[in-house]
């Protein structure tokens, strides 16, 4: 697929996986997509498969990524675990201000924003979430309220910190439930999205920055979001956990 920028395709592990069947699922992708060079995957399993998955990893193309961290750097922050830790463990990218986070942490805008400046000071990417609720999509507030998140998370970041981010768009209606929305129902909210980047940082970062699709993503519906011209790769949650369906969400949209 000829694209304008390179496919990011992330898997979102979620609370799954202990550490021995982390190592299976890590192994096998390591196998099945040691050819790919064209799309840029990430695997984030959860914080105590980190290290053993970091580890096999080592000779692989497959970055690794985590699920969340903390504001802080250090300190009395009990449960928390802290930018530079994951840094330790060889962890790349990390996910922030997903929707359950944003739903069962209430996590907001303000704080997701702490946390991506905190990412980049220790030179993580994070991999910002943003989405709207069915009742938000029913009742004509989609871009009111993706305007509002991607405002909110992304404030204070640099031009650079911003072309080193990825976005996730994620319907919060089409997670986990067998719902996708249409590649065109996608493709609308990611060019409001880069337009609303234009606003916010200027032409060049907004070209150069990256848009996941999230939202029952599948190898099925895969190549039609992919093919779509500001859709720039996908964040996986429930098909991540199976190497072949994983694989062949990737193998999809090359
Ligand atoms: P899903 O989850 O692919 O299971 O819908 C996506 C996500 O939560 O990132």
């Amino acid at each position: 697929m000829n694209k304008e920028r390179k496919l990011i395709i992330a898997g979102n592990w979620k609370m799954n996986k202990t550490v021995a069947e982390a190592l299976i699922l890590a192994q096998g992708l390591k196998r099945e997509l040691r050819e790919v060079k064209e799309v840029d995957v990430v695997i984030c399993p959860p914080f105590t498969a980190l290290e053993s998955v970091s580890k096999e990893m080592l000779d692989s193309n497959i970055r690794l990524g985590a699920q969340n961290m903390s504001e802080n750097n250090f300190g009395a922050f009990t449960g928390e675990i802290a930018a530079g830790m994951l840094r330790e463990l060889s962890v790349r990218y990390v996910i922030l201000g997903h929707s359950e986070r944003r739903q069962y942490q209430k996590e907001s805008d303000e704080l997701i924003s702490k946390k991506a400046q905190a990412a980049h000071a220790a030179s993580l990417k994070p991999i910002v979430c943003v989405g709207e609720t069915l009742d938000e999509r029913e009742s004509g507030q989609t871009e009111k309220v993706v305007e509002t998140q991607v405002r909110g998370s992304l404030a204070g970041l640099t031009k650079d910190q911003m072309e080193e981010s990825v976005l996730a768009y994620e319907p919060v209606w089409a997670i986990g439930t067998g719902k996708t929305a249409t590649s065109q129902q996608a493709q609308d909210v990611h060019a409001f999205i880069r337009k609303l980047l234009v606003s916010m940082f200027d032409e060049t970062t907004a070209r150069r920055v990256r848009i996941q699709y999230g939202g029952s993503v599948k190898a099925q519906n895969a190549r039609e979001l992919m093919g779509q011209k500001d859709i720039d790769g996908a964040l996986v949650g429930g098909a991540s956990l199976d190497i072949r369906s994983f694989g062949d969400i990737i193998k999809n949209s090359i």
